[in-house]
């Protein structure tokens, strides 16, 4: 064995005194000092050494190795530059700074940002974050929604139905309306054996195949807000959406109920802001979403009692919200996805 190293040691040096350019020196390295190079070769001969020769032969065994690492390094070093492991063309400086034109940091989507900002403000009046799924079925869009089997906003021409919904008892659908998650959040509670208050809000997406104008497109977002504890009033929820349009659009921000239907709140009336959508136009009463008072019907079908809870629910465009908050003029710029609209906002 100590021949073998001697004898790796003197080719070694030879041949590395011979090494003139970058890619042999890189050779050699490999073929020497590197993973499977000569001098990992010899290590399994080391079992064979004799018991009282293996201190030597160690010994031995770590000079040749340091000594030719030594030579490795000053060789390295003596042919500068060109000594760096297969480097062709010109030196890259890494610690550079970049081009300007790949500085441009990305950002998140002005939909996302607001939904963040909505859920904040809401989470400071006591409001927690419900999910529901977008994949929804009919007894969570509908049935339990207190929204009849005849009732027009069924229709095939307004909903995406997944289930044909003539041959299914309960077809499944793209939800319509984040609604779907008060059934959820309700039903779950009860089925836990838990009772309210319950105060959610829950922001997502929702389908209707409408035809995509400046104002409507076929997905776009809603945030749902319900709160069910004892004694709720309506009182209740004017101020919730009083503080929330203050806490979001200012202090001067004015809002708006209006007499409405919808068929899981009674009473149930129509939110309105007062906005500019346009820089530099007169603001006007913008619809935000509905509201109400939960219906008796809807708590029931939940399995809760409405002679003992009472609760409000609310549900608001976000893309209206976006769009009245950051002056947008068409919805349809929030989904094309154009650098310079995404740059602005
Ligand atoms: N789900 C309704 C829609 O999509 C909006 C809505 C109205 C939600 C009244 C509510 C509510 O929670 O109480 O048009």
């Amino acid at each position: 064995m100590l021949d073998t190293l001697n004898e790796i040691e003197s080719t070694g040096l030879t041949e590395l005194g011979a090494v003139a350019d970058a890619s042999s020196l890189e050779s050699w390295r490999i073929a020497y000092i590197g993973t499977k190079g000569r001098m990992r070769g010899v290590m399994p001969m080391m079992k064979d050494v004799p018991k009282e020769q293996k201190g030597l032969v160690g010994k031995r065994l770590n000079e040749v190795k340091t000594t030719l690492e030594a030579a490795f390094e000053t060789k390295q070093a003596s042919l500068g530059d060109s000594g760096a492991p297969a480097q062709s063309g010109p030196m890259i400086d890494m610690t550079e700074p970049g081009m300007v034109e790949s500085q441009n940091v990305g950002r998140r989507h002005i939909i996302s940002r607001v939904r963040d900002e909505l859920v904040e403000i809401f989470a400071r009046m006591g409001f927690d974050v419900a999910q529901g799924p977008e994949l929804e079925d009919d007894e969570h869009n509908f049935i339990k929604l207190n929204i009849p089997p005849a009732h027009p906003a069924r229709d095939p021409i307004d909903n995406f139905y997944i289930d044909n919904p003539n041959e299914v008892t309960t077809p499944r659908m793209l939800r319509s309306q984040t609604s779907t998650v008060q059934i959820r959040t309700m039903s779950k509670l009860v089925v836990a054996g838990q009772e309210p208050p319950i105060k959610i809000v829950s922001p997502g997406r929702v389908y209707r195949p409408d035809t995509v104008d400046a104002t409507h497109s076929f997905m776009f977002h809603q945030i749902e807000g319900l709160y069910v504890a004892r004694g709720v009033s309506m009182a209740d929820l004017k101020t919730t959406l009083l503080q929330f349009a203050h806490a979001y659009f200012g202090d001067d921000a004015e809002i708006r109920l209006r007499p409405s239907f919808f068929p899981f709140t009674e009473p149930s009336a129509e939110f309105d802001m007062m906005i500019a959508l346009k820089p530099g136009e007169d603001p006007k009463w913008i619809e935000l979403g509905g509201c109400g008072m939960v219906d008796p019907n809807v708590l029931s079908a939940c399995g809760l009692d409405p002679e003992e809870w009472t609760g409000f629910a609310f549900g608001f465009g976000i893309e209206r919200i976006a769009m009245g908050k950051y002056g947008i003029p068409d919805i349809r710029m929030l989904f094309e996805n154009d650098v310079r609209f995404l740059q602005r906002v």
